[in-house]
């Protein structure tokens, strides 16, 4: 559908944002369901200006990413009480100039995560403790697991814990560390360091499921090492792709044609 003088616009706003591929899957989406929708890419710098914008514009929704997920909250008009608690929104509802906050990483990621766990009965050992590693704690805290947290810098690990209220170890001291899935939110593994790996193989025999947040290269070296000692693996793509499926809920009130999302998001990942 061409755009016309009824177009709704959506976005993402970020810095640096070009290399985004949301604009890949929801426009997919939009067009699967002939909504008279776009979605752009908004390279931001002010945020509080940017905010204002969307409101005097009409956009309907948009996506926040690296570095404003901290930022916007100090100029919502509401946000969702899981957002708040991990203190970082990744997606804006824009109604009759009212911006309330969300938060869909940590949907996302548990979503991801269910195609290979239990989740309200599973362990969970998350490795990091930056922003991602919050979100998806959190989530996983709130869909009911257990979450225990491994981190490098062990100090930065134990503040994390203790906003969670869960156990923390050293990053280094997982050997007889049991647990029913483990998940990646570092950056170890990323391209162009494709031969990191945040654990040693051996920790992998403990632990049956592996997710790693990591989805360039598809199988990381955590992964490939993990499918070798029989763990079941879900990439990062899934995390990325469920979050978006979750915007598309939240922007649209429509269940998400997910398998549309899927191929769009997937045949853009393999031609890169
Ligand atoms: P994000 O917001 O994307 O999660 P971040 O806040 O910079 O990013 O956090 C990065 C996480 O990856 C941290 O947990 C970091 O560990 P430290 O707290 O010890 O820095 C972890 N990380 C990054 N590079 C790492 C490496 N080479 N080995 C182990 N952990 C690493």
């Amino acid at each position: 559908m061409q755009p016309d003088g009824a177009t709704k616009i959506y976005g993402i706003m970020g810095k640096p944002v070009s290399h985004s591929l949301s604009p890949v899957i929801h426009n997919a989406a939009f067009r699967a369901q002939g909504l008279n929708k776009v979605y752009v890419a908004f390279e931001v710098t002010d945020v509080v200006r940017a905010l204002d914008g969307f409101r005097a514009l009409g956009v309907g929704g948009v996506s926040v990413t690296i570095p404003h997920k901290q930022a916007v909250i100090a100029h919502l008009d509401a946000i969702d009480p899981v957002a708040q608690k991990i203190g970082a929104v990744n997606t804006l509802l824009i109604e009759d100039m009212h911006i309330h906050g969300h938060n869909t990483d940590w949907i996302g990621a548990n979503q991801a995560l269910e195609m290979i766990v239990d989740l309200p009965a599973a362990t969970v050992l998350v490795l990091g403790a930056g922003g991602a590693a919050r979100a998806i704690a959190f989530g996983l805290q709130e869909k009911g697991a257990t979450v225990i947290l491994a981190n490098r810098t062990l100090a930065k690990g134990q503040a994390l814990a203790r906003d969670l209220n869960c156990e923390c170890r050293p990053l280094a001291d997982l050997k007889n560390l049991k647990a029913d899935a483990l998940v990646n939110a570092t950056s170890v593994g990323m391209a162009p360091n494709v031969d990191a790996t945040p654990v040693p193989k051996t920790v992998l025999k403990n632990v049956p499921a592996v997710m790693d947040i990591v989805y360039a290269p598809s199988e990381t070296r955590l992964l490939r090492e993990a499918r070798q000692v029989g763990c079941k693996t879900i990439d990062g793509a899934y995390m990325l792709l469920y979050q978006a499926v979750a915007q598309f809920e939240l922007w649209t009130g429509r269940k998400a044609p997910v398998d549309v999302m899927k191929e769009a998001l997937f045949s853009r990942l393999n031609s890169e």
